[in-house]
């Protein structure tokens, strides 16, 4: 655990240059638009430890599948969103020294990330050979308004010294990415042109050995204006072209305690948005649009954008300027990594800070980031999450036919760009079929939250009907047990690898055919024309398949243990010697410690798997059940993947153990700032901080949606003050403030609306507050 970044309401601070850490740093710090992002790098050259990262979102390259021996099934292809043209590169010489915070005395620094304007800063004075003394001072955003773009502002000050500087202003796209499996770089460079201040490159990422992977096109373009104190002045520049790098370098004789400034434009356009033929003209005219705008009202858009996110999401917690800060970034970074403008688009766990995961999608975006967006974004960023999915459902089909299922059996990837299956751990990821209940939950709590239940018939049902086909194959009658049966899966705990019946996949294959059968049944008396509508294009036979479906409901198999009246987590769960995590604190985490035989044997759990349940189905248990099952369980749990604690906190919080949820919940919260498992340099865990965002909300919020109306049963953490926090609903947009034993709904936009609190209905008027002691 790390604890360099000073705590701050707003920001994230690095105070004094910690070089040892700048590769967490620059996780840390990374921006993001949702169309690209990049991670915290310096402009100038640095040579000591770092990871240079620049992202254009659904933009990747299928990189060939690197394993010892071939299994039939396995992907072809694991598919990353590649590192493409670093668009940030300013380089400055002075005096034929290289400025270079790696070799340069540094003398004082702060690199700041403020979360209210979504703008890295740095200022730093380091001392060059001779005593000399330069500041520097940046400031860069991707823009939120022009969201293909990028503006860095960058002052260089000789403090004590006359020199001759020289700058070079580049777009580099000679970049690979650190987990190349074959060591390839994937560009080809298309084509490339430099004038006098501006600089155009266009790649193509490599063509595949695979027809349904295109390839794309990205055209960077840039140009730059240079400032002598206010005074914009003039250089000549020369060109300077090398492979896949285009360049301007100009000279400035520095004068003392003169301030020089470079303000740099950027824009990063790519054939998924923009037609091959006119990629470069699009370029250099949305070069054009930026540069006219400048950098100072471009920072105003981006300021006004930003606000208006934080006031439909902020959260804002009293007395804990730490876990202030720790939330605030969590927000900060879903909501630049993904804005629900682009059903193409989708939530990498890494986002676009670092490059394991690859960028591409996991049941992380269901099953976690989903609340998220239904709480603080327009509906349409949580509808075209599900959208996603249902333009792959074709896709999902030809997964599940590769394995051998058949008639429009629908399996979605657990890891995938395009609808395609690409993960890259076969022995644990293949069996992870929970993934297909996630996507069908989505869709029950996309349309409890928002009420849209036309989702239903409009791609709803075509969805559930591929995976409902999925699991009645997948399921077998066993003639032993009298029941069906589901065997070789891997839960979401891949601490357990090809398990039989596992119990949350089960349960969750078992409520997909129920939700199913319910939604075609309320359509058909609803609208019997769309109804056939469906029938007809997914040439379900109802009466037959759903008999069928119907009979696995009546007939599933759940592992149980009458003793304990826990349910198992799968067949044979206890026969392992059941221990609890005290009793292996020194060799913890057993991922790093342990040979993974000695893991799979072993009873540690990595991440809720009957808990993961029980927190989706909730209203199917007793409070009873959740207290046995949770001391069961959580005892158990190593929480070793970053989705874990968050699901713990919530229903921590529901059992009333207010320690536990806290303990839980400090754990996700600052995960990346301290830098807690010791990966922050990979990336942020993007995904998981949705997860932190839920435990605020649904666990110490106790936010929940019930019979159409938002519920709350919250409770204050002894270490807060208060906390508040915003959430849409349904048209309103509520503020709700918990403060001692008291909670207020301020209902700042939208009608009156009715709200349970403990059970309890009462009504706030519209522009109104009102407040309930519990
Ligand atoms: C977790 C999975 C998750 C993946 C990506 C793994 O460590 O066990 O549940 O989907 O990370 O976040």
């Amino acid at each position: 655990m790390k604890n360099y970044i000073t705590h701050d309401e707003w920001c994230i601070v690095e105070n004094g240059f910690h070089p040892e850490f700048n590769e967490i740093t620059e996780s840390l710090m990374s921006l993001g638009n949702g169309r690209m992002g990049g991670r915290g790098n310096f402009e100038e050259k640095f040579s000591g430890k770092t990871l240079q990262g620049n992202y254009v979102a659904g933009v990747w390259f299928p990189d060939k599948t690197r394993v010892g021996w071939w299994k039939n099934g396995y992907p072809n292809y694991f598919a990353k969103v590649i590192n493409a043209c670093n668009w940030t590169g300013i380089d400055i010489e002075i005096d034929g020294e290289v400025v270079d915070l790696n070799t340069s005395k540094v003398l004082d620094f702060t690199r700041t990330l403020n979360m209210k304007t979504g703008v890295l800063e740095r200022i730093c004075t380091i001392e060059l050979t001779g005593g000399k003394t330069l500041k520097i001072h940046s400031q860069r955003f991707l823009s939120l308004v022009d969201d293909e773009s990028g503006v860095i502002k960058y002052s260089i000050t000789p403090v004590n010294f006359y020199a001759t500087a020289k700058i070079t202003i580049s777009l580099d796209g000679d970049v690979s990415n650190k987990d190349s499996n074959h060591g390839e770089k994937f560009w080809n460079e298309i084509a490339k042109e430099t004038a006098h201040g501006e600089a155009f490159l266009t790649l193509e990422t490599k063509k595949s050995a695979w027809d349904t992977v295109p390839t794309f096109q990205v055209c960077t373009g840039m140009t730059f204006e240079v400032f002598k104190g206010l005074e914009k002045v003039d250089f000549a520049t020369f060109p300077i072209k090398s492979e896949k790098y285009v360049a301007n370098e100009f000279k400035i004789n520095l004068e003392e305690n003169q301030t020089y400034t470079i303000v740099k434009y950027a824009v990063n356009l790519s054939s998924e948005n923009h037609t091959i033929e006119d990629l470069t003209e699009d370029t250099k005219s949305y070069i054009a649009k930026i540069s006219q705008k400048g950098f100072e009202q471009m920072l105003a858009e981006q300021t006004a954008a930003w606000a208006k996110k934080w006031e439909g999401n902020d959260i804002q917690i009293e007395g804990d300027v730490a876990a202030q800060q720790a939330i605030r970034f969590n927000i900060f970074h879903l909501q630049q990594t993904y804005t629900g403008e682009d059903a193409r688009l989708n939530i990498g766990p890494k986002g676009f800070t670092g490059e394991k995961y690859g960028g591409v999608t996991y049941w992380d975006t269901e099953a976690y980031c989903l609340p998220f967006y239904l709480s603080t974004s327009e509906q349409k960023v949580a509808r075209n999450l599900l959208v996603y999915r249902h333009n792959h459902l074709q896709k999902a089909i030809e997964n599940a036919e590769k394995l051998g299922f058949s008639d429009g059996a629908a399996l979605y990837p657990m890891v995938t760009m395009n609808g395609e299956e690409c993960h890259n751990e076969w022995e644990i990821t293949f069996e992870e079929i929970h993934r297909n209940g996630a996507i069908a939950y989505a869709i029950y709590d996309y349309i409890r939250y928002t009420g849209d239940s036309k989702y239903l018939e409009e791609y709803g049902l075509e969805v559930l009907t591929g995976i409902s086909r999925f699991w009645a194959q997948r399921v077998n009658w066993s003639s032993d047990k009298n029941k069906y049966v589901m065997l070789g899966v891997t839960g979401p705990n891949e601490y357990e690898n090809n398990v039989n019946n596992n119990w949350y996949t089960n349960y969750l294959a078992v409520w997909c055919l129920k939700y199913t059968l319910e939604g075609f049944k309320t359509l058909k008396n609803q609208n019997l024309e769309k109804f056939n509508e469906i029938i007809e294009k997914t040439k379900l036979n109802f009466d037959t398949e759903a008999s069928k479906w119907q009979h696995i409901i009546d007939n599933m198999y759940f592992p149980y243990d009458e003793n304990r009246q826990v349910f198992l987590q799968q067949d044979g769960f206890l026969d392992k010697e059941l221990l609890t995590v005290e009793a292996i604190t020194k060799h913890r985490p057993i991922n790093q410690k342990w040979s993974w035989d000695r893991i799979l044997r072993s009873c540690f759990i990595k991440q809720a798997d009957v808990l993961q349940g029980m927190f989706f189905f909730e209203e199917d248990f007793s409070i009873d059940d959740l207290r046995r099952n949770f001391d069961f369980y959580e005892p158990m749990t190593v929480h070793e993947s970053s989705l874990s604690p968050c699901v713990h906190v919530i229903l921590a919080a529901k059992l009333g153990r207010k320690d536990k949820a806290y303990e839980m919940y400090v754990r996700t919260a600052r995960l990346d700032i301290d830098d807690y498992n010791n990966d922050t340099e990979d990336g942020l865990h993007i995904t998981s901080m949705a997860g932190t965002w839920m435990s605020v909300v649904k666990g110490f919020g106790g936010l929940r949606v019930k019979n159409d109306k938002l519920s709350f049963e919250p409770f204050l953490p002894e270490q807060w003050e208060g906390f508040s926090f915003r959430v849409g609903f349904r048209g309103n947009a509520l503020n709700i403030v918990i403060k001692g034993n008291n909670i207020k709904i301020e209902n700042i936009t939208g009608d009156k609306i009715k709200v349970l609190i403990y059970g309890k209905e009462i009504e706030v008027g519209s522009k109104s507050s009102a407040s309930v002691e519990y």
